[in-house]
């Protein structure tokens, strides 16, 4: 049951003096455990200040009840606006624009008579930020195959983050960000709006199903996947959570599908053995793993 602490009717000032250690580890602990995010001490004084924030827009006296609230596990809002807090969502149009030319020389080019008569293509954004990612992906798609709607081509954009899905699927971008899209896609896949923003256009967005999905909990598709981008989320977990993360990405895709991680991250851990470097930063899986 999700419940919502009484308000009260003069809120409590909240204690903000600095952190001490053991408050700094419980929330951590907590941090790692639910969300496989690693908190370095020397990040205290950042982790402090948007705690503190939360204290006070959530009327916690101090960091000892809110930590109870996150423990207890009812407080879904608490939780919420703790990951938000502690996530970083930066991201852009074509980030790490390589992967894109791999992806559609190596997966989509060699398939396009396939993918014309039905056979199916699935992608997985996850950590997928505010959408640009998944949007990316979309319009390299549609560069390819423009009734890429009509056939069996699905894309699925997760994150953790409530508040940055909800902003994915409203789909308003500043237009200084339309700078990353190549020039011929800005023409033929996104519209300007009101007051300097722009939009994808439906037949992007169309490609796309949002979800809310914590990367270190349970996923409930069952796959295969053709490919999965996962690129700067790893980066903010501990080596047991990445490797475990990069072997369930490996059992998810198909054999010869392809993985796309950040540019400082590396597969480590079993995984290794089934997947292969097929680029920078990218990954096959190979044939010998039962999926
Ligand atoms: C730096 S952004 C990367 C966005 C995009 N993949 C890119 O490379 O541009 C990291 C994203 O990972 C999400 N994230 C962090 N921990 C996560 C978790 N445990 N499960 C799912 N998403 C998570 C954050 O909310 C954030 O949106």
């Amino acid at each position: 049951m999700t419940r919502t602490a009484p308000r009260p009717l003069i809120p409590p000032e909240p204690e903000i003096s600095d952190f001490s250690n053991a408050e700094f580890r419980r929330v951590a602990d907590y941090a790692q455990r639910e969300f496989g995010l690693v908190l370095q001490e020397n990040k205290k004084q950042v982790v402090q200040s948007r705690i503190t924030r939360l204290l006070q827009e959530f009327q916690c006296r101090d960091i000892a009840s809110f930590c109870s609230r996150l423990e207890s596990g009812d407080f879904q809002a608490e939780r919420e606006a703790f990951v938000t807090a502690l996530t970083t969502n930066v991201t852009s149009f074509f980030r790490e624009a390589h992967h894109f030319d791999i992806f559609a020389e190596n997966l989509l080019k060699p398939s396009l008579s396939g993918l014309r008569s039905g056979q199916r293509l699935r992608v997985w954004s996850a950590g997928c930020s505010a959408g640009q990612e998944p949007y990316s992906v979309a319009m390299r798609i549609l560069d390819l195959l423009p009734d890429a709607a009509k056939l069996n081509i699905r894309i699925l954009a997760t994150d953790i983050d409530p508040a940055i899905i909800a902003k994915a699927r409203a789909a308003v971008y500043p237009a200084e960000e339309a700078r990353g899209i190549p020039p011929a896609f800005r023409k033929s896949f996104i519209t300007t709006r009101a007051a300097g923003c722009f939009s994808p256009d439906p037949c992007v967005t169309g490609l796309i199903r949002f979800a809310e999905l914590n990367l270190v909990g349970d996923w409930p598709m069952r796959g295969p996947f053709d490919a999965i981008f996962c690129r700067n989320v790893a980066i903010y977990f501990d080596k047991p959570t990445q490797a475990r993360l990069w072997s369930r990405f490996a059992a998810l895709l198909r054999p010869g599908g392809l993985l796309f991680i950040g540019h400082s991250e590396r597969i480590s851990g079993p995984a290794m053995n089934h997947l292969v470097s097929a680029g920078i930063t990218t990954y096959r899986r190979s044939k010998d793993i039962k999926g």
